[in-house]
């Protein structure tokens, strides 16, 4: 099952850069731009990556993203995460960044879009890995903010294709950023929102209705709702589900008991991805794996899961198709 798993041909459609900085390029960048951070070892940070819920995690998921300064920092964040999906099979991926985290600090939104897209363009060329940018805003802060952020980004909207929603959402019901959604359809932008993750399903209702997005971040908390989920199956949405930043953020207590078996089961459109894997514990082949063993999935059950991942993508039809096959050429020679 090891091996069926690395060798799936799958996309990865969550995934925040911030939160696949690993703590050894953390020291390097740190260092080399004379930046104190509160950690003197691996050891260390591996202690304080334990958290009770996602405020407790984001607290120092922004401290960790506040040694990135320069363009290069940015591309070797990216160019390191891009290796790693080329030495899992991740075949396309659809990258989160978060402009505010950085532009807040007074690094400008160029800096951080140049470094990412140029990592993301000799990622393609050099390792053969697709890639494709979502633009999040910061839900804990205001919807003009957010306006400033899309403002920003319009000189760079070829680079762009996406825009999201994270950070603390309970408090931060989506219809804050009705108006700031809006604007960025009209740019061109497709919209996506983590919903359901500690917010409950009414979240998801405004998310799907108001925001009007077309893939659900998380959304676990859907299930609390009969209708919403028939609702979601009905629009054929996909959910992008994140099984061990689930237990590392206490979403769900025991992987034993996270909902995913369930969703598909019930006709939900569901992918694995792993959010902040260097936070979580694991890159997207660790959590295929670990969901794998505790739900004792089939491997027809993550093939449909892989198929989800690229189906559900953002990519143009003949590149989806592309990836399709050969992923049914996978699965046809190894099941
Ligand atoms: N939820 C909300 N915001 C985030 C997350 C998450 O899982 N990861 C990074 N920002
Ligand atoms: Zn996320």
């Amino acid at each position: 099952m090891k091996a069926f798993i690395e060798n799936l041909p799958k996309a990865e459609l969550h995934l925040h850069i911030e939160g696949s900085f690993e703590p050894a390029l953390m020291f390097e960048i740190a260092k080399r731009n004379t930046i104190k951070i509160p950690y003197n070892s691996v050891e260390e940070i591996e202690e304080a990556y334990k958290f009770d819920c996602l405020q407790d995690f984001l607290n120092i998921y922004y401290q960790g993203a506040s040694v990135l300064t320069t363009e290069q920092d940015f591309y070797d964040l990216t160019y390191n995460y891009l290796q790693k999906c080329a030495n899992q099979n991740v075949r396309h991926t659809e990258i989160m960044f978060d402009p505010q985290t950085h532009t807040e600090r007074g690094i400008a939104f160029e800096t951080v879009i140049k470094g990412i897209s140029k990592a993301c363009d000799d990622a393609q060329e050099k390792l053969n890995v697709s890639s494709l940018l979502i633009m999040s805003y910061l839900r804990h802060l205001s919807e003009d903010d957010a306006f400033k952020t899309l403002n920003q980004s319009l000189p760079f909207k070829n680079k762009i294709t996406a825009v999201g929603l994270d950070s603390s959402e309970k408090g931060n019901p989506p219809s804050k950023f009705k108006r700031v959604f809006e604007a960025s359809v009209k740019e061109g932008y497709i919209p996506v929102a983590h919903a359901g993750e500690e917010g409950s399903a009414d979240y998801v209702w405004e998310a799907i209705d108001i925001l009007g997005i077309k893939r659900i971040d998380h959304g676990n908390n859907s299930l609390q709702d009969e209708k919403l989920v028939k609702e979601i199956i009905k629009r054929d949405m996909a959910l992008t589900v994140c099984p061990l930043s689930n237990t590392a953020l206490q979403v769900v207590d025991n992987l034993k008991d996270h909902p995913l078996k369930k969703m598909m089961d019930l006709g939900l459109k569901v992918t694995i991805n792993s959010d902040d894997p260097a936070y979580f514990g694991g890159q997207v082949n660790k959590n295929y794996l670990e969901i794998q063993k505790s739900l004792d999935l089939t491997k027809k059950e993550l093939y449909t899961l892989a198929k989800n991942s690229f189906k559900y993508s953002f990519l143009n039809e003949s590149k989806k198709q592309q990836y399709l096959n050969e992923l049914e050429t996978y699965y046809n020679y190894k099941k």
